[in-house]
């Protein structure tokens, strides 16, 4: 499986299993047959609320000599419930227990949002905080804290813009290495790989299949479905693949990290070995052409009228 290199020399497998949307249940034997099928990147946040799972399904893998724990990448999130700095040890620690594990690969801030402590999605204004009076610099200068004492290897964010990254950059002792961000042919983000590829940070594809499982509140009328888009399938068919897995090869061809999420074994299976798919530059250059700005996980519920947050200045659009 191709790696991408960290500045430090570690490698982070390019496809991991994703875990959002994964019911506690399903995730557990899930995560089970992942390992067992050879994945070697999980990745997970405590708002998905199922890292007691997660953790129970590997730390039996690691038992039955499945795996071990350096054989495995491992990344979560801190929650936006938790940017006091204060706050950013304790989570981190409660995902570690969680997940039964004494250190992390790769530590994520989830959102440049604030919340309110205990608020998991806000209800109303109130419960959110503004970056004037949290900023996401001094919940950074935590999470630095946390490579120096050896609870994870990485740090870096999600769902950033290139202008907040560059802020970040302006003020970080220790370079995000790492930005998790929405990816598929239909929200392409070129200048955001051009950004991070200039300043040795790497990418993560989230929602590479389009997410057709995301919530109910996050779906349009008449919104596109990815793997039924014509171009797809017909690569797809060409090659002999499957929409879903020409999807997670363009992305690996991108040399971005890809997180597809299944429950399901014979699916699991499927996007591993696309990792060893090949698609061709005409392949490439059709998907190119798919671009269209969309995004299905759009921020709009931290857009709660009277708070400081709105879709535009989530993603200095
Ligand atoms: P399931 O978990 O039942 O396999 P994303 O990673 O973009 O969020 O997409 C996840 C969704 O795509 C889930 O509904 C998942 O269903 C489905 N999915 C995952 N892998 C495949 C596949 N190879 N073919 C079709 N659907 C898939």
């Amino acid at each position: 499986m191709q790696t991408l290199q960290l500045d430090n020399g570690d490698q982070m497998p390019i496809l991991g299993l994703g875990t959002w949307k994964s019911e506690p249940d399903d995730v557990y034997k899930a995560v089970k047959e992942a390992v067992r099928l050879g994945y070697r990147h999980i990745d997970c946040a405590p708002i998905y609320g199922n890292e007691h799972e997660v953790g129970q399904s590997l730390s039996e893998s690691f038992q039955a000599g499945i795996a071990t724990r350096e054989q495995l990448w491992i990344t979560s999130k801190l929650w936006n419930d938790a940017h006091a700095p204060d706050d950013v040890q304790p989570a981190l620690e409660k995902t570690l227990s969680d997940l039964r594990l004494d250190y992390l690969d790769l530590y994520l801030m989830h959102w440049p949002v604030a919340l309110k402590k205990g608020v998991f999605i806000p209800e109303s204004a109130a419960e959110l905080i503004a970056l004037d009076i949290l900023p996401l610099s001094r919940t950074w200068e935590a999470m630095e804290a946390l490579v120096d004492k050896g609870l994870c290897r990485h740090i870096g964010v999600s769902n950033f813009s290139t202008t907040k990254l560059s802020a970040l950059l302006n003020t970080a002792r220790r370079k995000p290495e790492m930005n998790q961000i929405e990816l598929h042919p239909y929200l392409q983000q070129p200048a955001m790989l051009d950004f991070c590829s200039k300043r040795g940070i790497h990418l993560t594809a989230y929602s590479p299949l389009g997410s057709p499982d995301r919530p109910e509140g996050l779906k349009m009328e008449g919104e596109p479905v990815l793997m039924e888009e014509s171009a797809i399938t017909a690569i797809a068919e060409r090659h002999g693949i499957t929409p879903a897995q020409v999807l997670i090869s363009w992305a690996i061809h991108r040399e971005t990290s890809v997180i597809p999420k299944s429950v399901n074994p014979e699916r699991l299976r499927q996007n591993l070995a696309a990792a060893e798919a090949s698609l061709t530059q005409e392949d490439m250059r059709d998907i190119a052409r798919l671009d269209q700005n969309r995004r299905y996980v759009n921020g709009e519920f931290w857009a709660l009228g009277g708070s400081a947050y709105t879709v535009e200045n989530l993603w200095d659009e």
